[in-house]
């Protein structure tokens, strides 16, 4: 079976995603795959990465490696007659013609977000994770809440605000969102690793929030902290024959060490003392499968295949559901992977499990 890894990319994780794919690298079975490494520069321009370039990634003193921009306009040539795709700057082109399954381990817009799933949908080619429809939902935090709350999940108070209203109608949006109450997070509607997160503690560090968030979208999403919640985690993969069409796995917990209980860039990759994970959490077995079952429950609320890790608030105001990642960080100390090996799947199977959901 012929498998392009597909990483880095333009998104604001393109680092993240690098380190993903250095941990999908090093487990994929070379008995089983036939691999090839095509990353993605920040630019958008696609080339074709050796092996044990990217299988040499790691973390080191917080610097994460990048993919090259290419010195020339790398063209990716697989199949015999394929068809070939200009990227965004209309010179590079590649050619994934003659693969099987495409794995894309983008983070983030242009590549989490269903924008690379409908090219693989165009060009005929199968692909692990979600489809466009559930990849863009789960791209965008306000769409995402939409969808829980339709399918009856709890979600925390929010508001949203696009970059119209933040202009031509501030002062009814700053009313609203200081109505959720404070500490709140101000978070750009599309993106991830909280990047562009800031906590907000009273007014007056509002319009900094906004203007940060507003560097990585135009539309941001306002949430209310839950003081003193726990953060709980569960990897949910994909199964065709369960009836949610997937199971879930054992619950995390991320034990943020700083005090004001922000998991942000630094705790989430780079600081190791910046978190803990707890897995599975040390919680009684009716919370586990109240979260496993609504985990299960999210899944299916965005149409999502293959694999999405689900993420809780649980404190004194309830439980909520805040998010699912259809692309989760699969770097070496990430939740996903952890939670999946503690239930007794390893790291190779668990890839393996993967390019098989993506063929079935
Ligand atoms: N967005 C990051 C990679 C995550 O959810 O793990
Ligand atoms: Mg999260």
């Amino acid at each position: 079976t012929r498998v392009a890894l597909i990483f880095g990319g333009q998104s604001s994780e393109h680092s993240i995603s690098c380190l993903t794919a250095a941990g999908v690298f090093k487990a994929i079975d070379p008995q089983r795959f036939d691999v090839v490494g095509v990353g993605i520069s920040r630019s958008g321009r696609w080339t074709q990465v050796p092996l044990d370039v990217v299988g040499g990634y790691r973390i080191v003193d917080g610097v994460a490696p990048e993919v090259a921009e290419p010195q020339c306009d790398a063209v990716w040539m697989v199949g015999e007659d394929g068809c070939e795709v200009a990227t965004r700057d209309g010179a590079t082109l590649v050619d994934i013609h003659g693969v099987d399954v495409a794995f894309s381990l983008l983070h983030g817009p242009f590549g989490e977000d269903g924008t690379i799933q409908g090219l693989f949908e165009m060009m005929g080619i199968r692909y692990v994770g979600s489809g466009v429809t559930a990849s863009a939902i789960g791209m965008d935090k306000h769409f995402m809440k939409v969808a829980f709350e339709a399918a009856g999940l709890p979600v925390g108070p929010y508001a949203v605000a696009t970059a119209h209203r933040l202009t031509h109608d501030r002062a009814a949006v700053i009313a609203e969102v200081s109505a959720l109450g404070y500490p709140l997070f101000v978070k750009p509607a599309r993106g991830g690793s909280s990047i562009g997160i800031s906590r907000v503690t009273d007014a007056s560090e509002l319009d900094a929030a906004i203007a940060e968030a507003q560097k990585y979208d135009a539309k941001l999403v306002f949430e209310k902290g839950f003081v003193g919640a726990r953060e709980l985690e569960c990897a949910v993969l994909g199964n065709p024959d369960a009836p949610l069409g997937c199971d879930a796995s054992v619950i995390g917990e991320i034990r943020v060490r700083a005090a004001d209980g922000f998991y942000d860039y630094e705790a989430k990759y780079f600081d190791e003392d910046g978190a803990a994970l707890d897995a599975p959490a040390n919680i009684d077995d009716a919370l586990a499968g109240t979260l496993q079952d609504m985990a299960k429950r999210a899944f299916a609320a965005v149409d999502a295949e293959g694999l999405v890790r689900a993420d809780f608030f649980v404190g004194e105001d309830g439980v909520f559901v805040n998010e699912v990642n259809t692309m989760p960080g699969f770097t070496p100390i990430s939740m996903f992977p952890t939670l999946l090996q503690v239930g007794g799947m390893r790291y190779p199977e668990l890839v393996g499990r993967l390019i098989e959901l993506a063929l079935e």
